[in-house]
């Protein structure tokens, strides 16, 4: 008897606990992030010269990661402002979203002043992306497929896939010229079917540092227009890969002047190293006022139970940056000083490689590729030798972030490139 209670106790104990402990067995392990992985396995690593090539951060020459001038003067001036910390309007910060159009569009910007460009603030880059695919999905008429190009930043692909999009692939890069596939490229535009999505890179493609020339700009304006097709332009390095802003903004503004009805996804995590304060905005051209309002108020409907408004921190920093003509001027000058690093990196990277290692294969693409990232054409097995050889970490396309490179270790990599190549 007594023994029969107990059981029956401990049957009702048992059950709903076994249940709560089940729960979620059925969920199973993620691979770690490609990128986030490879700056795992380097903290690990102790030696002396290694060399974290993954991350797509700036560094200093000394290899450190730094807050430009320009920033830390608005966060004074922030600090003094005794600002307050009220919420922000769902799509952000006026003052912000503001220069940041007129950093992407240009004053001269026909729609811009003709009031046409509904502008947000967005959580960075990625928000951008993720509220663009995501307004796509509900307002985009003619298809739900977004076409992006072969190699693509990694995101691109789950942003997209999450906001309710199927992802398409366009032909980019030429593994043989380690240059652009101009051909596949315009042969893919042609053949998509008509008013298809194409997600562009507006300069410094990542991951491979290739960008068309301003005369292929305009030709695949000219062809994406006779197809109807519509442009979503990822801009995350504007400045970066030029050291001009404007320079860097040819393609959004030559599709805008060729009356492309296009949506612009801004970062400014690299170009003002802002990289933790997520600032961003997404911005989409309309065909007048009217249909500017109704955009603004659908941007609001979505972004709302997404995350309520954004962070008033980082996007007050832009805006001072942006606006104060003295901290303008600081910050371009400190986005050319960036640039220019990046572009003597890989002059010398290039040099050592041919000159003092006399390495027989051809390099030019490390100098003839743009922008924070090097796609070297390394192979999965050569990249392991790196690696595992040389304590250079890198990912297993190949890519290598070239701000990670000082003028204290070019050479070594230099000749551990050399090595694991010959
Ligand atoms: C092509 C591209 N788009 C967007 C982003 C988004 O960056 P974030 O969300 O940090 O602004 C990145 C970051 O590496 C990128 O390379």
């Amino acid at each position: 008897m007594l023994s029969s209670r107990t059981t029956r106790l401990s049957v009702k104990s048992v059950v709903p606990f076994r249940a709560f402990l089940t729960s979620w067995a059925h969920v199973p392990q993620g691979p770690p992030d490609a990128i986030l992985g490879v700056t795992d396995a380097f903290k690990k690593d102790q030696h002396p010269k290694k060399m974290n090539l993954g991350v797509g951060a700036y560094r200093d020459d000394r290899g450190k990661p730094c807050v430009l001038n320009a920033v830390r003067k608005a966060e004074e001036m922030i600090l003094k402002d005794k600002l307050d910390k009220e919420y922000l309007p769902i799509t952000g910060l006026a003052s912000f979203t503001k220069e940041a159009a007129l950093l992407a569009y240009g004053k001269d910007s026909e729609p811009l002043g003709e009031g046409r460009i509904a502008v947000t603030q967005s959580i960075s880059g990625t928000g951008a992306l993720r509220i663009g695919g995501t307004f796509l999905n509900r307002f985009y008429q003619h298809n739900k497929k977004i076409f992006v190009p072969t190699p693509t930043w990694g995101n691109h692909h789950a942003v997209f896939r999450d906001s309710g999009l199927e992802v398409g692939q366009y032909r980019y890069y030429d593994k043989l010229t380690n240059g652009l596939d101009f051909n596949g490229f315009v042969e893919d535009i042609q053949n998509a079917p008509k008013n298809s999505i194409f997600l562009l890179h507006a300069c410094a493609h990542n991951p491979t540092g290739v960008d068309p020339t301003p005369q292929q700009w305009d030709q695949l304006s000219k062809i994406i227009k006779e197809r109807n097709h519509f442009t979503f332009f990822d801009m995350a390095y504007q400045g970066f890969a030029s050291g001009d802003t404007d320079r860097d903004a040819y393609a959004i503004r030559k599709f805008v002047s060729d009356g492309h009805r296009l949506c612009l996804s801004q970062s400014f995590a690299k170009n003002m190293g802002l990289y933790a304060e997520r600032v961003g905005s997404f911005s989409i051209i309309s065909d007048n006022p009217k249909e500017k309002a109704a955009i603004d108020s659908q941007l609001k409907i979505l972004i709302r139970p997404m995350y309520s408004n954004p962070p008033v921190n980082g996007s007050r920093i832009a805006s001072y940056v942006l606006s104060n003509p003295e901290l303008n001027k600081e910050w371009l000058g400190e986005v050319k000083t960036m640039a220019d690093r990046i572009i003597t990196m890989r002059d010398k990277l290039k040099k050592h490689l041919v000159q003092d290692f006399e390495s027989k294969h051809n390099w030019n693409h490390i100098t003839d590729q743009i922008g924070m990232f090097c796609y070297t054409g390394l192979k999965p097995e050569q990249v392991e030798r790196l690696t595992n050889d040389f304590h250079v970490y890198l990912t297993k396309d190949g890519r290598i972030s070239i701000a990670g490179i000082s003028s204290h270790n070019v050479k070594y990599l230099a000749e551990a490139i050399h090595e694991v190549t010959k």
